[in-house]
């Protein structure tokens, strides 16, 4: 069995302006884990193109969750944050993947079928090939271990079936099984307005969502007005399983102020929502304020970024060629 080195890969699609959910499912754990790993950051804006964009949004998007990483605390200089497009082993790993993976996997992908909804024979083949495009992301690095939130479990599910699959087909023990990584307190942070829904981009409502560039006034607005109930907050875990607003919440506050659900829930029990609100909404300024200005100086100087994506793609193409050349061998192409 070879033995593979420990790394980290994720992405990030550049479709907007990131939000609570993308930091404190995704990005938070991007940064913890730089201390112990080898990081691969990535903005995935091929992924982008699989539903209508804007070019020039694109370009600037693509900055824009540069710039969130590096203000969240990923560390460009000892860790690789790059651009997908600028590294054409993405797209040769994806169409040997797009020839390993099998229609019936991606049939069953709960995203696509959101997604695609009744309009399905006028999607793009993009959107319904995107696994196989993520799945090539982490192997053109043999990336192990992959940090994500909740709703990418079943994306990386298939990257290990098609792994495991490309072994099983050439005989190889090649590529790693990479395992996700879906921990903390808000793998799911839910939308403001509906416990139910998860918090995303793409909602209608702004309401719904709070942005990593919100100022202070629109996060404090944004919690006064989420959804809540008429109770009081509940005194434990167990009966909020029907109170999704509540839970979300407390989940949030909980993640914001690394602390178990549990203890953050003792200091609300029997309380009204207001007090609850007030402090989520000025812990959040203080978690959200300083990610905000600094994106805000970064994006003065996009020279400077774009020299950093430069530089990323650089290293990032010093690990992934030698890959590539390897699996091109083993399929035959050399
Ligand atoms: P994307 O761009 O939709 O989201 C980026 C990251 O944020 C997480 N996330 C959430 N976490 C908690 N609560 C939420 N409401 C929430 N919304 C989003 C996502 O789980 C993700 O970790 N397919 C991926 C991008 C991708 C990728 C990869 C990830 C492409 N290639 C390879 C890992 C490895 C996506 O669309 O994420």
């Amino acid at each position: 069995m070879t033995s593979f080195q420990k790394r980290v890969f994720s992405g990030v699609q550049p479709t907007g302006t990131l939000h609570l959910g993308n930091y404190l499912g995704a990005i938070k754990n991007f940064v913890e884990l730089q201390k112990e790993f080898e990081c691969i950051y990535c903005v995935v804006d091929q992924h982008a193109i699989t539903v209508e964009q804007n070019p020039k949004e694109l370009r600037s998007n693509t900055l824009e969750v540069l710039a969130s990483f590096i203000a969240a605390g990923v560390d460009y200089k000892k860790q690789i944050i790059f651009q997908q497009s600028s590294v054409a082993e993405h797209s040769q790993l994806a169409w040997v993947f797009n020839c390993v993976s099998r229609i019936g996997w991606l049939n069953r992908m709960t995203q696509f079928k959101d997604k695609a909804g009744k309009n399905r024979e006028n999607v793009s083949v993009g959107l319904m090939v995107y696994p196989n495009l993520m799945a090539a992301d982490i192997l053109a690095y043999l990336a192990t271990h992959v940090p994500v939130g909740d709703d990418q479990k079943q994306h990386l599910e298939l990257s290990r079936d098609i792994a495991q699959k490309f072994n099983n087909d050439f005989k190889v023990d090649f590529f790693p099984l990479p395992e996700p990584l879906i921990y903390g307190n808000a793998t799911r942070v839910m939308s403001l307005r509906d416990g139910t829904k998860k918090m995303s981009k793409s909602d209608a409502s702004e309401l719904s969502r709070i942005l990593l560039t919100d100022s202070d006034d629109d996060i404090s607005s944004k919690i006064r007005k989420a959804k809540s109930d008429s109770d009081l907050i509940p005194e434990d875990k167990d009966q909020l399983q029907n109170k999704h607003e509540c839970l979300n919440l407390i989940n949030i506050l909980s993640a914001c102020l690394d602390q178990s659900i549990e203890k953050t829930l003792a200091g609300y029990a029997g309380k009204e929502y207001s007090k609850l609100k007030n402090d989520l909404a000025d812990t959040l300024i203080q978690v959200v304020g300083p990610v905000r200005k600094e994106i805000r100086n970064l994006l003065d100087n996009k020279d400077e970024l774009n020299k950093i994506l430069q530089v990323g793609s650089e290293k990032a193409s010093t690990i992934a060629g030698p890959i590539i050349k390897e699996v091109y061998k083993i399929v035959g192409f050399r």
